[in-house]
């Protein structure tokens, strides 16, 4: 019963803040229409706000749309709410231009006003997933076998899975507030037999990581301190052999370890998967690299800075930077016995066989911010444009009508025609 008052009280103090907020913006569910004028103190007043810039004209914006409005009451009934909001970026061009919005629809997720480009499904139910991670508690706490089953379910692939059972929260608190963008962090205080089948571990405390995308599973049984531990969730933030793309180069770069990259022409062809599947039994044991792998085909412009004239598939060892390393002897993998051939390339690489080599493409800094390439041309085009104006000032006004179009000319003539022979005639009389 004074229980049932206690709730009742914090529920009216909530409610209290809420229509607090709500002075200027009623939080009933339904899809915020900002603007200059309310923009900032949406940003402040929401922990977590979503923010769609669109164009009127855009028909992705409008396939958005309607999964925004669907999306948004579900968001803002958890447990900490996710806001929906929209710009109409081709009307408020200076909120566009601050966000450096220069396509549309540009999602931002503020997370306490901190903006981060959200490129997350854009379906109802799936944006609704993925947005929970950011709005859920660093390390849930799971209290039975559908709870752990539920919270695995509701995870869904877009980020990897770890599950502390038999730890006590505080030990992966700092981890899963570290790592809260990239992972779900969990633990389960009571589970059965069955769940320790389902999950293949065989004694506790042990943390197990799922990774549902890449259709992997690793157990750590310990030591659980700090430094094993972030150990652990880096190497099972990537899968064992990452495919190299735009997404997981973000990863791959935040990770400190160097890659051991092998190019291949597809990454469709079935030659091109037996060899993933041998990098993985050396990526298991060599786990102080990140094994990856790019095809030509898939991501040429970040394959051809490796020297792809070379006969493919080939190996490297990549620290992120512009250079890149070679192994003396192991450039490129033959068809035969390639199991023998990578751990050569290892050796090669342990030993200090090597031969380093710079990218033969556009650095990697523009490869990461392509988008930067564009904010110089605009620079450039507004410079070439203030120096046009300049020049067409300082040679004075006719130089406006220098490029007519026919009508003017036309009028043009005709008027000056007109002025000659009116000035002619008073002449004429003179004479
Ligand atoms: C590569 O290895 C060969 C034979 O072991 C050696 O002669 C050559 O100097 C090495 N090349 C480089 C660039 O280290």
């Amino acid at each position: 019963m004074r229980l049932s008052v206690v709730y009742g009280v914090v529920l009216s103090l909530i409610l209290f803040c809420r229509s607090d907020a709500a002075e200027t913006f009623s939080v009933d569910g339904k899809v915020l229409n900002l603007d200059e004028s309310n923009f900032d103190s949406a940003i402040s007043s929401f922990d977590h706000i979503l923010v769609d810039f669109y164009a009127p004209w855009c028909g992705h914006c409008k396939r958005l749309s309607p999964e925004l409005d669907a999306a948004a009451p579900v968001l803002a009934a958890l447990k900490e709410p996710i806001v929906i909001a929209k710009v109409d970026a081709d009307k408020h061009t200076r909120l566009a231009k601050k966000f450096e919005v220069d396509a549309y629809p540009t999602i931002l997720l503020f997370n306490h006003g901190i903006p981060t480009e959200y490129r997350g499904p854009r379906k109802a139910d799936l944006l609704v997933r993925y947005l929970k991670k950011f709005a859920a508690s660093d390390v849930s706490v799971l209290e039975s076998d559908s709870t752990v089953n539920k919270f695995v379910e509701e995870a869904s692939t877009f980020f990897p899975v770890f599950i502390g059972f038999g730890l006590d929260s505080s030990v992966i608190e700092k981890l899963g507030k570290k790592y809260k963008k990239n992972a779900w962090f969990s633990v389960a205080k009571g589970f059965s037999e069955d769940l320790m089948v389902l999950y293949d571990f065989d004694k506790i405390p042990a943390l197990v990581s799922l990774n549902p995308l890449y259709n992997e599973r690793n157990t750590f049984y310990g030591p659980f301190e700090d430094e094993f531990l972030e150990d652990f969730v880096k190497q099972n933030l990537l899968p064992l052999v990452v495919p190299v793309s735009h997404d997981t180069l973000k990863l791959i770069k935040a990770d400190g370890r160097k890659i051991v990259l092998t190019i291949v022409e597809d990454e469709g062809e079935d030659r091109s998967r037996e060899l993933v599947k041998l990098l993985k039994a050396a990526a298991s044991a060599n786990r102080d690299l990140i094994f990856g792998y790019v095809g030509v085909k898939q991501l040429e412009e970040f394959a051809e800075n490796f020297d792809i004239a070379t006969k493919l598939p080939k190996m490297v060892v990549w620290d992120k930077s512009d250079d890149y390393l070679s192994v003396n002897g192991s450039e490129s993998i033959e068809e035969e016995d390639q199991a023998t051939q990578i751990t050569k390339f290892l050796e090669g690489y342990r030993e200090g066989r090597t031969i380093k080599k710079t990218f033969s493409g556009p650095s990697l800094m523009q490869f990461f911010h392509r988008s930067f390439d564009i904010r110089v041309l605009y620079v450039v085009v507004f410079v070439v444009a203030v120096l046009m104006l300049i020049q067409t000032l300082s040679k004075g006004g006719d130089e406006y009508h220098r490029v007519p179009n026919q009508d003017q000319v036309d009028h043009a003539s005709s008027s000056v025609s007109e002025a000659e022979s009116k000035e002619y005639r008073p002449g004429d009389k003179d004479d």
